[in-house]
């Protein structure tokens, strides 16, 4: 029986497999979380053991200082016999007339190994950056672990990213090698990813291209099939990636070798129960963190067999996630509430005729999961059988922080659950400890960000200036009810979330804002019954050209800056904006426009008059 607001619990036969069926693990961890971590650590493959667990030097840390390991020796050669000829990778490509693609672990160690002599060739050492901008093909996998094998800092970009995105990051990175393709398929089209790319390195220190033809032979196919494993020091660099903040610029997440590691393949073990026989399906493109710990890192550290999908869930048919879950047998499916309340939009009847009788635990990532999302998962695609993990984390983060553990829930629609153990929050400012600003404590956690690429200054204002030194900002507001679950609610910055993927306001303005005859803007998120949430635009023009010319224009620069993710919703042309005596530009107050709060006093603004005449302008 399902019911609302109710706690869900695992079913028995669940938990007698799971890794974790009893709940003493958290106060184990939370008595001394160092040792806790370091006890898991041991499980990985070492070359050298860690002289200390935690180092702190707020606001810097450090975790197994001293350690030697490389995760792809984690990948291949940790239990190497045992996994050789078991499935790691299985690619299904979006056209249905095209074949899928299935490595075992050492068909895919012989291919990254290439990729690695490929790379190494072209004079890449360890501690150089590689640029990585390909779409959802097994190339992206290759490149990636070809990257961590000879000790090279991938920085993927996500490849519906515009040009001049692409650009930025590298310029960031100042990768001398940038591995892409030609084109992949997207709702039936091919699209051609390297007719901008020569466009993209020009003013970076991109001298080497590497391109895959998707339907010819790897760039690397012909290089010897070995490659040895470089010994890297826990902290050094395992990748870059950029994400979204407050401002323009995007930031360079930097993860550290040792606790990257030690988090990837725990949190999979314990949330995802990865078991020997598992087909796992992450839905993430690898161009984001889901993509790069869930889709790859975790699942391959743990021996199981990763499912990579070309295309989009709902096409060519609304029910192509559903087939494809039926045809390989995935028992695990890890995906964001967007997907899901889309599947819900389509209906019931569409996967009626599916049973899903091998899945046996769901996953949600990304944006907060409302209560009828997380209810129709649990009945339609779960059966009433499989557990919910609803994980909270951030690109910072590097894997899993909060969720409830599958063997032991509780699961409450709509909360995520609570800290995994060894990690320690709190939710500070608000009603005693119960709604406020969602903030981690040390020591953290062994995969938390090491800094902001070339930008220390960024990375101490961004995250340890709040609370001081050392106490970790999240940015997200949260709340707890009486069994200490957690609810984290939304970013309390200029980040929105729209269909998962984190957009910042303030980027998309600044690309608006580049175009020559517009001189202001404001960009808000507002709700959205699909996509969480989606942006509106507002843009002060006074000039004569007709509005639908204006307003392709401005598409036209956020298409160019950014790319299609960020496309806004509406753009309303307007005279003058919601200003404070300050100048300050009140986006709270444009916001509210949408979901009906009450607007509050408009009297202390500097123009209170431009309020009514928006709200005109959008509902008429
Ligand atoms: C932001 C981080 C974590 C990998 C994908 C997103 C929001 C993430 C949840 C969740 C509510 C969530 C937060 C966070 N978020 N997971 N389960 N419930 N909100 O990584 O792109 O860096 O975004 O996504 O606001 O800060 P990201």
């Amino acid at each position: 029986m399902i019911k609302r607001g109710e706690l869900y619990y695992p079913t028995e036969e669940f938990k007698k497999n799971a890794w974790v069926s009893d709940p003493k693990i958290y106060k184990e961890a939370a008595k001394d979380p160092v040792k806790f971590w370091e006890k898991l650590a041991k499980d990985l493959f070492w070359f050298k053991l860690w002289k200390k667990g935690f180092i702190h030097k707020p606001p810097n840390f450090q975790w197994f200082a001293g350690g030697k390991i490389n995760i792809t020796a984690n990948i291949f050669e940790k239990d190497w016999v045992v996994k050789k000829d078991k499935i790691a990778l299985i690619w299904e490509p979006e056209s249905l007339n095209e074949k899928s693609k299935v490595f075992t672990y050492q068909e895919l160690f012989k291919e990254v190994c290439k990729c690695a002599n490929h790379l190494k060739g072209l004079g890449v050492k360890k501690g150089d950056r590689v640029g990585i901008y390909l779409p959802m093909i097994p190339e992206v996998v290759i490149a990636m672990l070809a990257c961590a094998r000879i000790g090279a800092v991938h920085s993927v970009v996500f490849s519906a990213f515009s040009p001049n995105a692409l650009k930025v990051r590298l310029q960031d990175t100042g990768a001398k090698v940038l591995i892409t393709a030609d084109s992949y398929y997207r709702r039936g089209q091919l699209i051609n990813l390297f007719k901008n790319v020569e466009e993209s390195i020009k003013g970076t220190k991109v001298k080497k291209l590497i391109v895959v033809e998707r339907s010819n032979k790897a760039p690397w196919h012909k290089e010897d099939d070995f490659c040895k494993a470089v010994f890297m020091d826990s902290e050094d660099l395992q990748f870059i990636l950029y994400t979204s903040g407050s401002t323009g610029k995007p930031k360079g997440c930097m993860h550290a070798c040792g606790g990257y590691s030690v988090q990837a393949y725990w949190t999979g073990r314990y949330i995802f129960d990865f078991h020997e026989d598992d087909v796992f399906w992450c839905t993430s493109d690898p161009g984001w963190i889901t993509g790069h710990t869930y889709t790859i890192y975790s699942p391959l550290m743990n021996g199981i067999a990763t499912l990579m999908f070309e295309g989009v869930p709902d096409f060519p048919t609304p029910d192509r996630w559903a087939q494809i879950i039926e045809k390989y047998g995935v028992t695990v499916f890890y995906t964001a509430p967007t997907a899901i309340r889309m599947f819900e939009k389509y209906g019931e009847d569409i996967i009626k005729k599916y049973q899903f009788k091998k899945l046996r635990l769901l996953g949600t990532v990304g944006e907060p999961i409302d209560e009828s999302a997380w209810l129709w998962y649990y009945k339609n695609v779960g059966k009433e059988k499989c557990p919910i993990v609803d994980t909270w984390w951030q690109t910072e983060t590097g894997g899993i922080l909060l969720t409830s553990l599958p063997g032991l829930g509780p699961f409450k629609p709509a909360f995520t659950g609570l800290p995994f153990p060894g990690v320690k929050t709190e939710i500070r400012d608000g009603q005693n400890g119960k709604h406020g600003n969602l903030v981690i404590l040390p020591p953290f956690a062994p995969s938390l960000l090491r800094g902001i690429y070339h930008n220390p200054e960024k990375y101490l204002e961004t995250y340890w200036s709040q609370y001081g030194k050392k106490v970790y900002f999240t940015s997200d507001g949260a709340i707890m009810d009486e069994h200490g679950l957690i609810r984290v609610i939304g970013r309390v910055d200029d980040v929105i979330k729209v269909a998962g993927h984190r957009i910042s306001t303030g980027e998309m303005e600044a690309a608006v804002n580049d175009h020559p005859e517009i001189s202001e803007c404001a960009v808000v998120g507002i709700p959205d019954k699909i996509k969480g949430e989606v942006p509106v635009t507002f843009v002060i023009y006074k000039g004569a050209r007709p509005v639908e010319e204006i307003k392709r224009e401005v598409i036209a620069q956020i298409q160019k800056g950014i790319g299609p993710i960020a496309l806004p919703k509406e753009i309303y042309l307007v005279e003058d904006l919601p200003k404070t005596r300050s100048g300050k530009i009140m986006r709270r107050i444009l916001r509210k426009l949408f979901t009906g709060e009450e607007l509050g006093d408009l009297s202390t603004l500097a123009n209170p008059e431009s309020v009514d005449k928006i709200k005109k302008l959008i509902y008429g």
